[in-house]
């Protein structure tokens, strides 16, 4: 690893609003380089977005609001009126990158609603300044909550396995199913943990095991296809992911395989988690409606510059899959751990005296 600080990652913000500009590790060049790059428009913003520069679902719904906070600066509209209208374009452009997190829209809604209610353009600038900092704030504070929540469902000396990258590299810092297991480490318990590689862009290798070995977690990475074996060989205890959107009736949208790990999961008794923040609940869209990324079909035939497939092949590359909520044995979240049946638990997370 050819790091060019010796910070420790979990110390890093994998998003930051600095200077009036935007501050984000470029994942892309994750494992072998630590490359920070700064934005101070939000089209850039919008393209880190879509190429994966920044990716989970929480940071990019704090990436895309400090994109929408650049585009507030970069307005030089002298009314409220121009100025809202370019808050939309630049929300539309922000919105368009990814479909499947509604994280997105969420972020974006935040800076919005700041914006329509302000009064003069300064004014509104500086509140949307401020919405940022505090969304970046949040984001930490709410994963070390849910983390603390999460943490009691796991037993001295488990055996976790995860898939994708659910932790601080998916959010502002600390992680959201990697904040669960961190939890369960600083409340003194044993915890080791098993990565899958997370095929075709390898979040799972290139980041998840990345994050963890540097934290010095006991981490073993496996190929997708290596997670029956593990189940099957008594190798995994217990599964915790994140999530891109969840539903009301606790449909979980999440990285593509998820599903084929929670279905194998049922198959050997082992308790599949779900960790997300309430900001990843879409309590509006039916799971039907839930749009699916497909990538570029790139993905699937290389591997770096190698060429893996035969030219002119039909490639199927969708960016996530759907969980039933009859494979899922809780999901933690900051105000608390839903339980089946989940239409229900989902509902009482959203009531104001929960
Ligand atoms: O395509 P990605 O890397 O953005 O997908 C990320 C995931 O699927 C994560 O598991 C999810 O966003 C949860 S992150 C806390």
């Amino acid at each position: 690893m050819t790091l060019e600080n010796n910070e420790k990652q979990s110390t890093l913000k994998t998003v930051e609003w600095r200077d009036n500009k935007v501050v984000m590790i470029d994942q892309t060049k994750l494992p072998n380089q630590l490359v920070f790059v700064t934005y101070d428009d939000y089209n850039q913003v919008a393209e880190a977005i879509k190429t994966l520069v920044v990716r989970g679902a929480p940071a990019i719904g704090v990436s895309g609001a400090m994109g929408l906070a650049l585009a507030a600066l970069q307005s030089k509209s002298n009314t409220k009126e121009d100025f809202i209208s370019d808050l939309e374009k630049a929300k539309k452009i922000l919105f368009d990158t990814r479909p499947t997190a509604v994280n997105l829209a969420w972020g974006l809604d935040q800076i919005m609603e700041v914006a329509n209610e302000g009064s003069s353009i300064n004014q509104i600038k500086e509140s949307i300044i401020e919405q940022v900092k505090k969304m970046a704030e949040d984001d930490i504070r709410i994963n070390k909550t849910m983390g603390k929540n999460g943490s009691e469902l796991f037993d001295n000396n488990d055996t976790v396995m995860t898939h994708c990258n659910a932790g601080g590299l998916a959010t502002v810092g600390y992680g959201t199913a990697l904040g669960v297991i961190r939890a369960t480490r600083e409340s003194g318990k044993n915890v080791k943990v098993i990565a899958t590689e997370t095929r075709p862009i390898q979040q799972g290798s290139r980041l998840t095991a990345f994050e963890l070995k540097h934290d010095g977690f006991d981490v073993s990475l496996i190929p997708d296809t290596a997670v029956g074996y593990t189940m099957a060989n008594g190798l995994v205890n217990k599964v915790v992911v994140g999530a891109d959107r969840i539903v009301k009736t606790g449909h979980v949208f999440n990285k593509i395989g998820t599903y084929q790990v929670a279905t194998m999961a049922k198959q050997h008794g082992i308790p599949f988690y779900v960790a997300a923040p309430l900001s990843t609940f879409d309590m509006k869209t039916n799971a039907e409606d839930v749009i699916i990324e497909m990538r570029k079909g790139s993905e699937v035939t290389s591997l770096g510059d190698k060429k893996t497939a035969p030219d002119d092949i039909e490639i199927i590359n969708p960016a996530f899959d759907m969980t039933p909520p009859e494979l899922i044995s809780g999901i933690i979240t900051e105000k608390g751990i839903a339980k089946p049946p989940f239409e229900e638990s989902i509902k009482k997370l959203f009531d104001k005296d929960f």
